[in-house]
């Protein structure tokens, strides 16, 4: 089977320009694929000057070439969906309904999920933080089969009716119970309003197996745009810190319905600092004016979490909460490179690493960590809520370092990014290939 496919995948907790390097890969690209996640991800390209922040269309949407496909494994907001589409048309983005595609099984985000998603945090004593958009409840349904997918859409509205009727019985009880009587949803109502999303879409709607076949039999690139991260795997990572689908690279390709005999590179993703939003453990994680809530706290920000936060203007795509932030983990990247399979690392945000260390004197490296009493260089995976993290231990190097317009190659970089370079490939063992310099789609160097 010929190889071509090459995967994006977040190496720590979400954010770390995956969107960006997608979108450049996609430039040679026949075909780009989302395969997890739904609007729970914001990817945000800028290209010749145009900022994007797209949260379900994938990046290589700008080349006027590459068919862009919203694969099974996504959960799809027909609305935000609707009016990502409106907001690259006005871009001036040229052929976009031609050019996307979606998976006809790909489940669909109803109203009461994402008010379930909130109930259900509701409930937890320590929530996740979701990014409530109703992904964690989609993928619920889908598992109890109950879900509606983006075909039931096409059926005749009565048939769709009695589909979401089934769906929503469990949930309407719920509602009930918890006086929330304003959410108990309509299936009469919400079938005559998705059955217009789907007349709306018909011509995005397709199988999508004859296209990836297709693109396999005549060897032309696909790109799989990951989502969300390694530590967010519903599986891998920090359980129930997570989110409801699998971004690993076997879960994208499940996701994206390619077959892993296909797969040539696989491209892990990290910024050279660390951040997260919402809950769970993040080992590197610099103190910061962020209550416990994930707000901002009023504060003169001179703590190094704001300093990193604000220099790297860290505040989410699609949610806009403050990111927490930290320094470059590499025990993680050495675990996500076996359960991924990552060949090399894009590195982004080199050029903030640098601003930071001009304001702070130093930056720092987390190379193994200290853990029930022994030293070690991996994520250990026996950690829940009630147990201690693992204990960064640091190198600690001389910061600061500009990095202009100009510079396009590895060799012209500053001396001390080189040295930062270094220090990652060696306790993480991965050799970075991409380095990010600046937010645009061309600010990347390509090392050899
Ligand atoms: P994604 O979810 O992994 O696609 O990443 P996001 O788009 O949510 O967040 C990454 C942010 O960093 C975006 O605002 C990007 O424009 C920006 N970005 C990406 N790479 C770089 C870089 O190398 N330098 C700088 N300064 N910004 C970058
Ligand atoms: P991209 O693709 C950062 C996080 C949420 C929360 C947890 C569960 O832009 O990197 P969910 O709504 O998925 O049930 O929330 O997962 N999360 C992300 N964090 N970037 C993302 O996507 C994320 N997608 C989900 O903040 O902690
Ligand atoms: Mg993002």
């Amino acid at each position: 089977m010929n190889k071509n496919v090459t995967v994006i995948v977040g190496t720590k907790w979400g954010d770390e320009g995956k969107g960006k390097i997608a979108s450049r890969e996609a430039k040679e690209a026949k075909l780009v694929i989302r395969a997890t996640g739904g609007n729970n991800a914001g990817h945000t390209i800028v290209f010749n000057n145009i900022k994007l922040p797209l949260h379900l269309v994938p990046g290589g949407i700008v080349y006027p070439n590459t068919i862009c496909i919203i694969g099974p494994g996504v959960v799809l907001d027909l609305e935000v969906l609707l009016s990502e589409i409106e907001l690259l048309k006005k871009a001036g983005i040229p052929n976009v309904e031609e050019r996307l595609k979606i998976s006809g099984r790909t489940h669909v985000i109803l109203p009461y999920h994402k008010e379930l998603d909130v109930l259900y945090e509701n409930f937890k004593k320590h929530p996740v933080g979701t990014t409530k958009r109703g992904i964690g409840p989609c993928y619920g349904d889908k598992n109890n089969r109950t879900g509606i997918r983006i075909y039931d859409l096409l059926l005749p509205e009565k048939e769709l009716k009695e589909k979401i009727e089934e769906a929503i019985k469990p949930h309407n009880i719920l509602f009930k119970a918890n006086n929330m009587n304003e959410c108990v949803a309509n299936a009469e109502e919400l079938a005559k309003r998705y059955h217009e999303y789907g007349e709306l879409l018909q011509n995005q709607i397709t199988d999508i197996s004859p296209i990836i076949s297709d693109a396999i039999e005549n060897n032309d690139k696909i790109v799989v745009e990951g989502a969300q991260a390694f530590r967010l795997d519903l599986d891998h990572g920090d359980y129930p810190m997570v989110t409801s689908s699998n971004p690993v690279v076997s879960g994208t390709l499940c996701g994206a319905a390619l077959p892993p005999q296909a797969l040539k590179t696989v491209i892990g993703v990290d910024k050279a600092y660390n951040s997260r939003v919402g809950n769970g453990p993040f080992p590197t994680e610099l103190p910061a004016s962020i209550d416990e809530n994930g707000n901002l706290i009023e504060s003169d920000l001179e703590l190094e979490g704001d300093v990193v936060r604000e220099l790297g203007h860290e505040y989410g795509t699609t949610t806009k909460r403050p990111r927490r932030c930290g320094w470059m983990d590499c025990p993680i990247l050495r675990s996500a490179k076996y359960t991924c399979g990552i060949d090399f690392l894009c590195l982004n945000h080199l050029d903030t690493l640098g601003q930071i260390g001009l304001k702070l004197g130093y930056v720092k490296v987390c190379t193994s960590y200290k853990y029930k009493g022994k030293i070690i260089n991996y994520y250990p995976d026996d950690m829940n809520l009630s147990h201690e993290i693992p204990e960064p231990i640091y190198e600690t190097l001389e910061g600061g370092w500009t990095i202009d317009s100009n510079c396009k190659t590895y060799e012209a970089l500053p001396e001390l990014a080189k040295k930062f370079i270094e220090v990652v490939e060696k306790a993480s063992g991965i050799k970075v290939k991409y380095l990010g310099t600046g937010p645009a789609n061309d600010d990347l160097i390509v090392r050899d």
